[in-house]
């Protein structure tokens, strides 16, 4: 139905007004009970102990969470957590509101299954998506933070820990994102010149809490094995929790059909599907699992959280597969993951985490 509705009419509007068209439908659906009822009915996975996962300390009721960058302010995270998410990722939220890039900024590809954006972190600032989440879902809650665009790169530490710390009692896990191609430079922040100072200062900022939450810092997949290697030993060094691979790539994967493909921005979806998962595997291979990996990129059904799972990674994200598949996504992949699982002889998610 999502499908055929998405082919001959979602399609044809401008992406960005859809995206706020959903994002309200979901945060209206999703503030009463009823609505909530009803989307949990029609959308929520049939889930059971074997598809459980623990980690960073949580519980998760399977392994898909939505990715960074969906519901930026944080505004409907009640209608996305009865859609079946076992987590959701709020932000990238920015310390002081800023606009983002002129419009138009997000682009679908729809030959390719795949988006480019350059939205370039548009957020209505920490103060506002405080307000927003002190009525949250139940199901665990990571939290990206950002820096403001007028921020230099030097001073880039102060913007992450502002926002850390103004939001830190609302979420379960905080996630460092140093890997936006839109915001200039950032990028930059990956390099080990920059990240060891950037990690030593949230370290410390993470110490003067009262209770110790999980910090994972998002990487670009448009980085050398060799830089990955070195910001999984700082990331170690600096007691980082974890690692989230990939934002998205700047690269064009050869193959592109759609006219989009020009824009210029981070493209999503299926052609950055392997890109991650060999990223996830990298990082799985040189921490000997001792850095736990959240895989997204190109994740739109159950054969493709195997594959992630498989590579390395505890638990899988994805953006792109939610606006290709619809509010069904995550019933429709948890249903497929349980009958790879049943095929395979698998009892418990955990036998399969980096086995392959
Ligand atoms: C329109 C759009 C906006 C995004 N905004 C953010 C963001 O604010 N923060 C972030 O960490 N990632 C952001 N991402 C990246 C996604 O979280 C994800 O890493 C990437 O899209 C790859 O996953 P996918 O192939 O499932 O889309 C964004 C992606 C898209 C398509």
């Amino acid at each position: 139905m999502y499908r055929f509705l998405y082919r001959h009419l979602l399609s044809r509007l401008d992406a960005e007004q859809m995206h706020g068209a959903a994002l309200r439908a979901l945060a209206v659906t999703g503030a009463v009970p009823l609505g909530r009822a009803l989307l949990r009915s029609l959308f929520a996975p049939r889930c059971d102990p074997s598809l459980r996962v623990q980690a960073f300390g949580l519980r998760f009721a399977h392994p898909l969470g939505l990715a960074g960058g969906f519901d930026k302010d944080g505004v409907a995270l009640h209608g996305l957590a009865a859609l079946g998410f076992s987590f959701i990722e709020v932000g990238t939220v920015t310390p002081l509101p800023q606009m983002g890039n002129a419009k138009p900024r997000l682009f679908r590809l729809p030959e390719d299954r795949a988006l480019i954006n350059r939205l370039g972190f548009p957020s209505s600032g920490m103060a506002r998506v405080a307000r927003n989440l002190r009525r949250r879902p139940a199901q665990p809650l990571a939290i990206s933070l950002g820096k403001n665009k007028a921020t230099p790169l030097h001073a880039a530490l102060q913007d992450y820990r502002a926002a850390l710390e103004r939001l830190y009692p609302y979420g379960d896990l905080f996630v460092i994102n140093i890997s936006s191609p839109n915001t200039p430079e950032l990028r930059n922040l990956q390099r080990a010149v920059y990240l060891a100072d950037l990690l030593a200062g949230l370290r410390q900022a993470l110490e003067a809490q009262d209770v110790a939450k999980p910090l994972l810092l998002k990487i670009a997949p448009d980085l050398s094995l060799d830089e990955i290697t070195t910001i999984c030993v700082l990331a170690l060094q600096h007691d980082i929790s974890g690692v989230i691979a990939t934002n998205t790539t700047v690269s064009r994967p050869s193959g592109l059909r759609s006219t989009a493909a020009r824009q210029i921005g981070g493209l999503s979806g299926a052609p950055l599907r392997s890109i991650s998962t060999e990223i996830v595997r990298h990082i799985r291979q040189v921490t000997a699992g001792k850095l736990p990996v959240i895989g997204v990129g190109g994740v739109f059904s159950g054969a493709d959280i195997w594959e992630k799972l498989r590579a390395g990674a505890v638990l899988v994200q994805a953006y792109s597969g939610f606006v290709y598949e619809g509010p069904s996504l995550v019933r429709r992949a948890i249903a497929e993951l349980r009958q790879i699982m049943a095929a395979e002889g698998v009892r418990n998610l955990s036998e399969i985490v980096g086995t392959a």
